[in-house]
């Protein structure tokens, strides 16, 4: 820790924004979670029976689901109030971020130029920004990763940051630990010999994980690169004053400015549904290529279609990629992973993914029976637990 302001504390939201930002993190619980427990039940009492007597056979894929239930009311409802609780995340933010926008930027800035850690920052502002950020607000949030409307600006990460909070803050297990406090734990339980020295996190934004992960590997030279200057500002602000030590660099992963065989570890996390299988293609060629022989990649994202349980757990899955601005989320969900690896050079008997209880909300004796394969993990749905793939170098 530093004496420096976290500029997380800075936002002071009013009473009524406080209100309204409690509302919707418990409207997006009711959605995820009650509510969506009454569509299943529509769907297993009612649509399901009825596709069994048309067609002789219950839907196979999340597909033949999707279209069963496009007409239903109740799935048009939660829909439509998933959206809109996720805008609203969002929404119920910007206007104390907006507020408090000097004070953000002088503080990233007096940040930078203290970094107490001895961490850096590097931008770049002829760093190429792909279309699939530019084009669309990613997940609904407005300016996505990357708009500046003031000099230095690093609003869209405050708005990350805040609206992150209202996004999980009615499901406990998610915000708590997380992807990297879960994974990190997990690597070291299956391969205690595994100490990496230098780490690279791809798509960084502002650290979430990243810092997660740093906590288990504290030794590890961090590094992390985004292609949105506003993510690297901020997340660089909160490092220093968590007392984290970490190089960002505005870069964008398809063309990485390390030298070969550089990292002992690479990750990212929510991150790959948001490229293009194109785009993940060339990023995992430069991956292979930073990595150091015997490097491991491992990153977070939804579990694929292959190892969903059932048809209809992947329509849910799917809605993302139609409803939340993130259109490549269906092609990445029903890929080949192994292969997709094999592709960027890495060996196919080198490929590995896990399910892991979320850290922090399971036991320890459970997530680390979990782990080691004695004991069957919760459902990835709501953060419960978490899907991790990648490959050793
Ligand atoms: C959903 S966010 C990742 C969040 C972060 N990893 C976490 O777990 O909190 C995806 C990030 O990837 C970045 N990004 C997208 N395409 C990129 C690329 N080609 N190179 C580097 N960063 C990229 C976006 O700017 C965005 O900050």
């Amino acid at each position: 820790m530093s004496n420096l302001p976290n500029i997380d504390d800075l936002v002071e939201p009013t009473h009524d924004e406080i209100a309204r930002q409690r509302f919707t993190s418990v409207l997006r619980k009711r959605v995820l979670v009650d509510f969506a427990k009454d569509m299943k039940s529509v769907y297993e009492n009612v649509v399901e029976p009825g596709f069994e007597k048309r067609q002789g056979r219950k839907p196979k894929t999340g597909n033949e689901v999707r279209r069963e239930m496009l007409d239903e009311p109740i799935f048009q409802e939660w829909s439509a109030l998933r959206h809109n609780a996720q805008l609203m995340s969002w929404w119920t933010v910007q206007p104390s971020v907006e507020r408090k926008l000097p004070e953000l930027i002088q503080t990233a800035k007096d940040v930078a130029a203290a970094t107490p850690t001895g961490g850096s920052l590097r931008l770049n502002p002829d760093v190429h920004i792909p279309k699939t950020v530019t084009e669309l607000d990613v997940h609904l949030m407005p300016g996505c990763f990357h708009e500046e409307h003031a000099a230095d600006d690093v609003a869209q990460g405050a708005v990350l940051y805040h609206g992150g909070l209202v996004f999980s803050g009615g499901l406990a297990h998610r915000s708590k630990g997380g992807w990297g406090a879960t994974a990190s734990r997990a690597l070291r339980i299956k391969f205690p010999d595994f100490k990496p020295k230098t780490y690279l996190d791809i798509g960084c934004s502002i650290g979430r994980q990243l810092f997660a992960v740093m906590d288990v590997f504290p030794y590890a030279e961090a590094h992390a690169i985004d292609v949105g200057a506003p993510m690297l500002r901020y997340g660089h602000a909160r490092a220093e004053a968590l007392g984290k030590k970490v190089h960002f660099a505005q870069m964008n992963a398809e063309t990485l400015d390390y030298p070969d065989n550089h990292f002992d570890l690479v990750t990212s996390s929510f991150f790959f549904h948001e490229i293009s299988v194109k785009s993940s293609k060339k990023i995992l060629k430069e991956v292979y290529r930073v990595l150091k022989p015997g490097g491991l990649m491992i990153n977070q994202e939804l579990p694929p279609a292959s190892i969903v349980p059932n048809p209809y757990d992947d329509f849910v899955y799917d809605w993302d990629a139609y409803y939340n601005n993130e259109p490549f989320y269906y092609a990445f969900r029903h890929q080949d992973l192994t292969k997709l690896f094999v592709d960027a050079g890495f060996a196919k008997h080198k490929y590995l993914q896990f399910k892991a209880p979320n850290y922090s909300t399971w036991p320890d004796e459970l997530f680390e029976a979990c782990v080691r394969g004695e004991a069957v993990p919760p459902e990835v749905s709501n953060g419960q637990a978490w899907f991790s793939f990648g490959a050793w170098k």
